[in-house]
Parts: structure tokens; sequence; C-alpha cells
């Protein structure tokens, strides 16, 4: 599954099990300075036959005569010239990889293909789309099955040093992707609170940042009620995770997750239908990890500090009410109308903490609102921001990785839906601007700073997947908060 430069710049001349040649849709001539007459002949008669016509992710095999070493080669269509993005090229190499696993080859050879970007950018989308094109998530089955992941080898690169550091840079970011993506599919029993505080931890170690667990007692003394109110139903408690990346800059950037590791709804119970879903509702929190991990890696020049609100929302004779009124870590009151509005409320003490901490910028994503899908669907995350530098530096961050954010407004008079009589706020407001509210809401507890939100509910599991066929968790946010940071440092 690894990637590497090519040492020759000539695809063919690369020593691999299939070459992979590149043919646009609207000039199907191969651009490969040594191709044979025979590679032309067998596109041309494919085209010809319309077999093969260059369109995004078409393939067609083919074994050529005259190659004595075996090597099969494989035409893979890039679509039309001036479409191909860098996100394109993302899902063509993932695409790639998946296609040639069943092929089971064990190396793979194509050269770069050429766009309105930088050959940097282009290997960076390569190497990410290929490893996540790769990945799977393993599952718990008795007999796990083999898989023959290939190796990528990527030619026709004209700067191979500053090429080699985009491609080590897109194997990182992809990696600790594909970790956020694992945490997404592991179960509820297999991934509670505690058991999410210790990947943290245990990512630390490995990546060099520094970890702290707020355990019950702590969250006790430090007042955070909300969490521990939404945490109390379930015989799993609650914490809050902190996790610092120190550049010894001026500035730090606070990121904040949601990591409910499973919403049951609470007392105001979720129908059983698709319940099973809820397990990816610690979304938020994962992306935070994935990216500190990153972060660590890439070593950006600002201070990043990643918080994750990790709690189990459970109906139980313990367990928050309807009617009831928490306190959280800045003192703000929530009168609770639904408990299956918890995000929001777990997120009022980690969003006060960050504040605490003197971020310069908050953050913060989650998997808040079903709303958020009726109206972006899964095709973009839904974003709630106050300040608009921030937040065209997060929509550009997300423009740049190819992760679609599309911001909502925020007028003044969305807050009376969320007045309560008896509390500052109320954690349910309603139908109305429903994922509108809910940011506002956790916007409540930023204390002025500049602060964003993103509500993935809708992107952080899809059908079909930016980059896999099959339908999963993404790690939707890791890419762009790893970009942000280095944008902004
Ligand atoms: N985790 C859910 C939101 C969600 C829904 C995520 C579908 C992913 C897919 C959240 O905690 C929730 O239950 N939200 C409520 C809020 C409402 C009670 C204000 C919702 O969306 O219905
Ligand atoms: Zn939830
Ligand atoms: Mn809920």
């Amino acid at each position: 599954m690894k990637v590497h430069i090519a040492k020759t710049t000539d695809l063919l001349s690369v020593q691999s099990d299939l070459a992979v040649i590149g043919v646009y849709e609207d000039d199907n001539t191969i651009r490969l300075e040594h191709i044979s007459d025979e590679y032309q002949r067998l596109l041309h008669d494919a085209i010809t036959r319309k077999e093969f016509e260059g369109k995004m992710l078409q393939t067609l095999s083919a074994l050529p005569a005259s190659r004595s070493s075996g090597q099969r080669i494989l035409f893979l269509g890039l679509g039309p010239e001036n479409a191909l993005t860098t996100d394109r090229m993302r899902k063509i190499f993932g695409h790639l990889a998946q296609v040639t696993e069943k092929m089971k080859v064990r190396s793979v050879a194509m050269g770069l293909p050429r766009g309105s970007f930088s050959e940097e950018d282009a290997v960076t989308a390569a190497a990410e789309g290929w490893i996540l094109g790769a990945w799977q998530f393993e599952g718990y089955h008795q007999e796990s099955k083999d898989r023959y992941l290939p190796d990528l080898h990527i030619s026709g690169v004209n700067r191979p040093e500053s090429a080699q550091q985009a491609l080590d840079f897109g194997v990182v970011v992809a990696n600790q992707q594909n970790l956020t993506r694992e945490l997404g599919y592991r179960p509820s029993n297999m991934l509670y609170p505690e058991l999410l505080a210790e990947e943290a931890v245990r990512a630390g170690n490995r990546h060099g940042f520094s970890v702290e667990v707020f355990d019950e007692k702590k969250l006790r003394e430090l007042e955070m009620g909300a969490l521990l109110g939404v945490g109390q139903g379930s015989i799993h408690p609650p914490c809050l995770v902190v996790m610092r990346y120190d550049a010894h800059a001026a500035k730090t950037l606070a990121l904040v997750g949601k990591g409910i590791t499973f919403d049951s709804g609470g007392i105001s119970l979720k129908p059983s239908a698709a319940m099973d879903e809820m397990k990816y509702d610690m979304l938020g929190a994962g992306a935070v990890l994935g990216a500190m991990c990153a972060i660590a890696e890439t070593k950006p020049r600002v201070n990043v500090i990643g918080l994750m609100a990790l709690a189990q929302n459970m109906p139980s004779g313990s367990a928050y009410k309807p009617g009831d009124v928490v306190r959280a870590f800045n003192g703000k009151t929530i009168e609770i109308t639904n408990t299956d509005a918890e995000g929001r409320v777990v997120l009022s003490d980690a969003v006060s903490y960050a504040a605490h901490l003197n971020a310069d910028w908050i953050v913060e994503t989650s998997t808040l609102t079903g709303a958020v899908l009726v109206v972006l669907g899964h095709e973009a995350t839904g974003m709630v921001a106050d300040d608009d530098g921030l937040a065209h530096q997060v929509l550009q961050a997300g423009e740049t990785v190819g992760e679609r954010i599309w911001r909502l407004p925020i007028y003044p008079e969305y807050k009376d839906l969320y007045k309560s009589k008896v509390a500052d706020i109320k954690n349910s407001p309603g139908r109305d601007a429903g994922t509108i509210t809910g940011g506002m809401i956790i916007r409540e507890f930023a204390g002025g700073i500049p602060f964003v939100h993103l509500d993935i509910a809708g992107t952080a599991w899809t059908k079909e997947g930016p980059t896999n066929a099959v339908d999963g968790a993404t790690g939707v946010m890791v890419r762009t908060f790893v970009e942000l940071a280095h944008k902004i440092s």
C-alpha cells in the first residue's frame, strides 16, 4: 500500500506488474514519450468500439503482446482535461487503489497527471487518494480476509525532492484520516469515553503531543455540569480530553469535537430504526484526534489545543431528564427540553474551556443535527460562524483539500428561538432553523472569541464516501483542520 516517487520519469521503464496510463476524455492521445504504437492502437481500437472514452474513473485493462515481462496495462479515464482538480485526483487514485487490489498485482506504476495545480499538490492528492481508497474497516469476522494491496510508483515527477515532501505530507494526513474512520466504525461497546480517551493518550505518545484526561471527579471539581449531566445516565462515565501541540507560537487554535460514543437520545429516546448509526456520533472528536496526530507530525507554527467532549447518552434511572437545568463551566445555565439535543450540551463545557485557555480561534465540529442533512444532504458540511475572517480561512481550507463546507446565516432573531423561562438558554428550540440554532447555542459558550461551528452529521458518514465506493465513515474535517493549522500559522 506504500506510495513511492519513481526514480525514472518514464512510466514504462518503472518496474511494476501494472502500468496505468491516464487518458483524458476530450483528448484521447497518450501523453507519454516512449509509448509504443501498439499501445496507441489498443487504445484507439477501444475508443472506436466505444468500450472506453476516458470518462473519469473509467478503466480498461489490456495485455499487450509485446511485453515479454508480463506487465499488464490499464487505461484509466481522467475526465475532461480542464476539469481535473486535486480533488478529482484524490478520487481517481482512490478508485485506482480499489481496482488494482482486485487485479491482485503487487505493484502499480502511473504517471502523474498534470493540471492547473502544482506538481506538489498533485502528489499530495494522489498519495491521499491511494491510502484512503485502499483502507477498509477490518471488522470482527471470525476469519479475516486476505488483502492484496499493491504499492504505487508515481512517475513523471520533475522535482523529486519537493514531491517526496508533498508525498510524505499526504501519507501522514491520509493515515490519520483513516484512524478517524476506524474510530467511527467501532461500535459503542468497543469504544466508550474511557477507551476513546485511551486512544488519545496512545496517539499522544506516538506522535508527540501532550494529553490530559479529565475524569468524572475532575469534571466535578471544574463544575462542568453539562458534560456530567449528559453522561450521568451511562455506566461509562464522561470525560474531557485535553490535547496540546505546542509550537511555542504566539497564537493558539482550539479544535473542539463532539464525542458521543453512542447517542440513544436518552430519556427522549430515538426510534429504534437505524439507531445503530449513532455509534458514529463521536466523529467530531474523532476528527479532532486524527487532526492532532497529523498536526504533531507536520508541525505548523501555531499552537493547537484539541478538546474532545466524551460521553454516552443513555436512558436510565440516573439519566438527565427533560426539564432538568444544568450549569456549564462558564456559569451559564441550560434548560434541557430534549435529552436528544445532547451534543450542544457537552460542547458547552468543552467550548467554554477552550475560551478559558485563551485560544485565539475556536473551531468546533460535531455530528450535531439531522437538520443539516435536510439542507445539504451528504454533500457538504454546514457552517455557523461569527467571525468573517476565521470563517473564510476555514472555508478556504476546506476548498483546498476537497471538503465542501457551506456557511449558514446567523441572524440575531434566531436567538429568540432558544430563550428559556427558567435558564439562560434551552437546549432544544424545535425544528425551525435547527442547524443554525444548534451552532448559535454552542457559540454562546465561546466567550466572544472568533468561533466556527461545523456540523458534519451529513458528511462524517456517507452512503458513498468521497473516496471509498462503499458506505461508511469518511474522516471528514481531518484534512481541513490540518490545512487550517498550516494556513493560519
Ligand atoms: N447525533 C444527533 C444528530 C444526528 C442525526 C447525527 C442524524 C447524525 C445523523 C443529535 O444528537 C440529535 O439527536 N439531534 C437532534 C436535535 C434536536 C433534538 C434539536 C436532531 O437532529 O433531531
Ligand atoms: Zn448526538
Ligand atoms: Mn442526540
